[in-house]
């Protein structure tokens, strides 16, 4: 049975005071749910104090990035040896603000990934496809590149312990929610890559979610499609009543 994970990306945003704020906030209004994975990523400079806060709580642990090397000299780079170590759970990989920014590419996110998975961190692999190759009709060619290239050289037994955010980039940030036919189209389609990789067994057990413009408004009719199993949000993650009205919808 795949997993429901619904984790927080708050981006550039919090001071450190506000982000163990807000972790108290998530931490108490998650007490007592069990079917779901919630996690928050904050910023690297709250990881620390927020690590204090969700421990012994049912709340994960997630980092926006890291770097695959161990140490060395790489300027304002992260390890994962150093996100382990203040006990963080995931690590948010690929995303498409990472790509577009930063020069994150399918073979850099491939190196993070098996970095991740050595330390028994799980990898959220962020994909997604920008509205001019949507409008080309290049959604799968571009889902297929970076699939293959996130998980290339990787075993069936590491992608079982990866999840995948889809985010349609022309959906980040701008309000403009895929339909729930257009996230089930891009997710089945992304759930057959995986099983051309893995099989389907393996690909059935893999917990892709949905990103981009989720909100409480939108979260049951996308959390209901087959394929869509949790959500990486951004701005509804900023406040602890919009953030678990997507982790609990309807209630
Ligand atoms: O990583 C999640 C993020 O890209 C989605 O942002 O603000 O559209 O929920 P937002």
């Amino acid at each position: 049975m795949r997993k429901i994970v619904i984790a927080g990306n708050w981006k550039m945003n919090k001071s450190v005071a506000e982000s163990v704020k807000l972790a108290a906030d998530v931490v108490a209004a998650a007490k007592g749910i069990k079917n779901v994975v919630v996690a928050i990523a904050p910023t690297y400079l709250a990881l620390a104090k927020v690590a204090d806060v969700v421990k012994g709580s049912n709340v994960k642990l997630a980092a926006q990035d890291v770097h695959w090397e161990n140490q060395g000299a790489f300027t304002g780079k992260v390890s994962a040896d150093m996100l382990k170590d203040i006990g963080v759970d995931m690590v948010i990989i690929g995303h498409s603000e990472q790509r577009s920014y930063f020069g994150e590419t399918d073979e850099t996110v491939n190196k993070k990934i098996k970095k991740v998975l050595s330390l028994d961190m799980g990898p959220i692999v962020c994909i997604g496809e920008t509205l001019e190759e949507r409008k080309a009709g290049k959604l799968e060619s571009v889902l297929t590149t970076q699939v293959n290239g996130a998980y290339a050289g990787l075993s069936a037994d590491d992608a079982l312990r990866t999840v995948v955010a889809y985010e349609p980039v022309w959906a980040i940030g701008t309000g403009v929610t895929a339909s729930d036919a257009e996230a089930q189209e891009a997710h089945a389609l992304v759930r057959g890559l995986l099983a051309k990789l893995f099989g389907d067994d393996v690909a059935q057990s893999i917990s892709i979610q949905y990103g981009g413009s989720m909100k409480p408004e939108n979260a049951a009719g996308l959390l209901a499609q087959k394929d869509i199993d949790g959500g990486l949000i951004g701005g509804a993650a900023l406040k602890a009543d919009s953030f678990l009205g997507i982790v609990t919808p309807g209630e």
